[in-house]
């Protein structure tokens, strides 16, 4: 089973500006410096406005640029919407599918979220697909059988370790500074493994990347991705800022 290579992708939620170019350029110069070739993939998924400039900017550097949602038809009467075709078009090469902002504002359902990540894969795209639990499921014990049944009914058929990336995120984690234990984030991830390897068989399903997202920031990256099955890392504030992105990919850069 080939061990996966870690990707850390930063999701830029609905931050920036065509003048936040000057930290993708900054975060394009500090991976130079690192000498990461072959140790970690680098992602920014900006909001759409700013993939065609990103993706530009980006080009011949280290750094992918990903979108951070899809309509799940590739084209038609839906104003406002964009098509998984568009996206990879302006530059994209992998599309955040599910997050828990996505699933609580706007009602998506796990079913949706699959629809969505099969229209990346009809684009030639990978899905970055979202799942996480609440604190109340937490409390109430129920995170692994809301994680497993989120990921089962989100991941489409066509799910393979080159188009789809799992993100493992609690809801409760994001935004706020707290993290599960090393121990709680080890059993969700063996969780999700387990559904990967009995879907796609232990090749295939040993190779499927998860990521951990939810206050990810540089003074917690090396421990949070030294965590079996943890495959990188989906930052959300941190990855505004060079600075603490580099700090973040790091962990990889031995
Ligand atoms: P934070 O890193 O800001 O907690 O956000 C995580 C996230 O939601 C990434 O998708």
């Amino acid at each position: 089973m080939s061990k996966p290579m870690p990707l850390v992708a930063g999701n830029w939620k609905m931050h920036g500006l065509r003048s936040s170019v000057g930290e993708l350029a900054r975060l394009a110069e500090g991976l130079a410096g690192i000498s990461l070739q072959g140790r970690c993939e680098v992602m920014i998924c900006p909001p759409a406005t700013l993939l065609a400039q990103f993706a530009d900017q980006s080009a011949g550097t280290l750094v992918r640029i990903g979108a951070q949602n899809c309509h799940a038809e590739i084209s038609g009467a839906h104003t406002g919407e964009l098509a998984a075709e568009m996206l990879a078009d302006a530059g994209a090469s992998a599309i955040i599918v599910g997050h828990s902002e996505r699933r609580r504002e706007q009602g998506e359902t796990s079913g949706d979220v699959a629809a969505k990540a099969a229209a990346a894969h009809r684009a030639g795209l990978s899905a970055i697909v979202c799942v996480g639990e609440t604190q109340g499921e937490r409390e109430a014990g129920r995170t692994l059988a809301v994680v497993t049944e989120q990921l089962s009914r989100s991941l489409p058929d066509g799910a393979r370790p080159a188009n789809s990336i799992i993100a493992y995120e609690p809801v409760w984690a994001i935004g706020s500074g707290l993290t599960p234990g090393p121990g709680d984030i080890a059993e969700v991830h063996r969780a999700i493994r387990t559904l990967l390897t009995g879907r796609m068989g232990e090749e295939e399903g040993g190779s499927v990347r998860i990521l951990y997202g939810g206050s990810v920031k540089p003074a917690n990256a090396s421990q949070l991705m030294a965590i079996a099955n943890v495959d990188g890392a989906l930052v959300g504030g941190a990855s505004l800022k060079a600075s603490d992105m580099l700090g973040i990919v790091a962990a990889y850069a031995r």
